[in-house]
């Protein structure tokens, strides 16, 4: 029998991609967002009526209950980059995640997929990374059977990482590269060497968006699976810097790189905390003063039987419109 799945935050962007993998294998998909008539976009991911829309909020537990009833499987993946006047960390990361997991289990489903990140934790200074490891608990709390994925940065044809550094890149003199405050002197034997850019500032695993929804399908497939934590990375450790050059090898701009210690992007973030959609916030800063790797502490991809797909073999292929006009 096909069986049904929920999606909640099934319109972002690891949605479309979980939508598109769960449709192509045969599942029913009902996609929970604030606003149906804007996701309408999703149905050509599936068949005629594969996929179908559904009103809820987080904020609001009978839209929850409502849009979990009758599922086989439920997906969290509701999440936000900086609080707003409407959405708090706490009640979207936290009580949102508290509430889907309460739903799932006065339902009886014991499937469940909880959507994380790499680096969460109860005691990490950003308010991002706490919501989230409170979110994961009250999961575990109310369904230990579920699956928790913590991708790191994830890339796709419309992420909101690698597109963001290639428009700054198209529309800016310079590229910024997040550093440690000061600089390093290195010695090669009796000659020293200042690294302005202090080792390349943090670092990251970008993971492709295809293979978290192979993940999040291959937890839901075998029940053998489920009822872990996960650690998605990609099959490369990228310091800022070098992701910053792979934004440049995939735009084809050139670029010179300049370093930014944390101290100045900190100022910088709180003048950007007062546009709508700030491109960077303190918080974010704060996340990026660890790197964003895996520690091999828990299974990966791998383990789930999936190949991770190499960041190089696809961001040129939606770099590459930000670079220079090409003559065919
Ligand atoms: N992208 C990454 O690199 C990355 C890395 C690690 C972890 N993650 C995690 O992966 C998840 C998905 O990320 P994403 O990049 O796909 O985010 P996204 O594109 O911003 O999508 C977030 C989704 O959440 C929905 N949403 C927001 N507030 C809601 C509410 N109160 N009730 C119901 N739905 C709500 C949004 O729908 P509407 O606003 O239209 O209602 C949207 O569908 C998040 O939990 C994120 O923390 C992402």
């Amino acid at each position: 029998m096909t069986r049904l799945v929920t999606i909640f935050g099934g319109s972002g962007f690891l949605g479309r991609a979980l939508v598109r993998r769960f449709a192509q294998d045969g599942w029913r998909v009902r996609v929970a967002v604030r606003h149906p008539a804007a996701a309408e976009f999703l149905r050509p991911l599936g068949e005629v009526e594969q996929i179908a829309l559904v009103q809820a909020d987080l904020a609001n537990p009978a839209s929850v209950a409502a849009a979990v009833a009758g599922a086989d499987a439920v997906i969290n993946l509701v999440g936000i980059l900086f609080e707003t006047r409407r959405q708090s960390f706490q009640a979207v990361h936290a009580d949102g995640a508290a509430t889907v997991a309460a739903a799932t289990r006065d339902a009886g489903i014991g499937a469940m997929v909880q959507m994380s990140a790499l680096g969460v934790s109860a005691d990490s200074p950003a308010a991002y990374a706490r919501s989230k490891a409170a979110g994961e608990a009250a999961v575990r709390a109310a369904i230990p059977g579920a699956t928790i994925l913590r991708p790191s940065v994830v890339f796709g044809p419309d992420d909101d990482f690698f597109n963001r550094f290639a428009r700054m890149a198209q529309l800016s003199p310079v590229l910024p590269v997040f550093t440690a405050d000061g600089f390093e002197v290195k010695w090669h034997g009796a000659r020293p060497e200042l690294d302005l850019f202090g080792g390349g500032g943090p670092r990251f695993q970008p993971v492709y968006v295809g293979d978290v929804a192979a993940a999040a399908l291959a937890v839901l497939d075998d029940p053998a699976l489920a009822g872990r934590t996960y650690e998605l990375g990609g099959p490369t450790v990228y310091s800022m810097k070098q992701i910053m050059e792979l934004v440049l090898d995939g735009t084809g701009l050139h670029r010179p790189l300049l370093p930014l210690p944390m101290g100045l992007a900190m100022t910088q973030a709180r003048l950007f905390e007062h546009l709508p959609t700030p491109p960077l916030t303190r918080d974010q800063v704060r996340m990026m003063q660890a790197d964003n790797i895996l520690r091999g502490e828990a299974p990966g991809l791998e383990a789930l039987g999936i190949v991770a797909t190499p960041a190089e073999t696809i961001l040129p292929h939606y770099l590459r419109r930000y670079g220079p006009a090409t003559a065919n």
